[in-house]
């Protein structure tokens, strides 16, 4: 199912500043750099949802096994690993940040090393299962919009929306060196394309919770869309299904 964008000549907030939907789960999944993280965060503001971004559950745990000089491929050492781990999300205003063990690491989950490891160490089962075992916690009681690559597949197969959000390779190498530049990082452009395309590679062809559309999600091409439509788009859907009229 495919879906067009209907315009609103201002930010969404203040189109719609609250909706009251009631208490949903809402799945958004797609591939690296395609939009999800900033259509995620705002569409849970604009319905008054707790936001996770999972992808930043995955790189905290990248990190702590980076900083413990321990292999990415090794699933055994890492599984101990994860005993002695605790990775939390924490709101901070419009912000979420991330402490591993204690200790923020919202930035520094954002290196190059972190993201060019993080595939190897997410493909891991036991990864997989403390990260989907805490992401139902954080979700069981609704009112929750999730972002990752496994959400309406495995994390809640029963998410009421559940959205699969793609884009053009440029577009997304376009906005991921926008991320690079704002915080100071001058990107080769060329070398952005192949480690998204290498990432999208492995999460997609791995054995455990492969990146995939859910059979029932609404594919999003955000390639020609501003931010403010993609919310809308996202934020209508969840007010038609909380009205029962989708
Ligand atoms: O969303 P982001 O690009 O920050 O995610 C980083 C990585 O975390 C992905 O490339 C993928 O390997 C992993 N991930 C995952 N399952 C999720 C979210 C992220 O395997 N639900």
């Amino acid at each position: 199912m495919r879906y067009r964008a209907k315009l609103c000549i201002f930010p969404v907030h203040f189109c719609e500043p609250y909706v009251s939907p009631g208490k949903l789960v809402i799945a958004i999944d797609g591939p690296a750099a395609s939009g999800k993280s900033t259509t995620a965060r705002l569409v849970a503001e604009a319905l008054g949802y707790v936001h996770v971004d999972t992808g930043a559950m995955y790189r905290a745990v990248t990190l702590k096994v980076l900083g413990a000089g321990t292999d990415p491929s090794d699933g055994e050492a890492i599984r101990d690993l994860l005993g002695e781990t605790h990775v939390e999300l924490r709101r901070d205003g419009t912000l979420t940040r991330v402490l591993l063990d204690g200790r923020d690491v919202t930035e520094e989950i954002r290196s190059p090393a972190v993201t060019r490891a993080v595939s190897a160490v997410s493909r891991h089962r036991a990864v997989r299962e403390a990260m989907v075992r805490e992401q139902r916690r954080m979700g069981s009681a609704g009112g929750i919009v999730l972002e990752g690559r496994d959400i309406g597949t495995v994390v809640f197969p029963d998410a009421q929306v559940k959205f699969f959000i793609v884009a053009g390779i440029e577009s997304r190498a376009r906005r991921r060196a926008k991320e690079l530049q704002d915080r100071g990082i001058s990107p080769d452009m060329r070398a952005l394309v192949e480690e998204i395309r290498e990432r999208d590679r492995l999460d997609s062809t791995r054995e455990e919770s492969p990146l995939k559309k859910a059979d029932d999600a609404i594919e999003l091409d955000t390639s020609d869309l501003t931010i403010e439509e993609q919310v809308r788009i996202v934020v209508d859907r969840v007010r038609q299904v909380a009205e029962g009229r989708a």
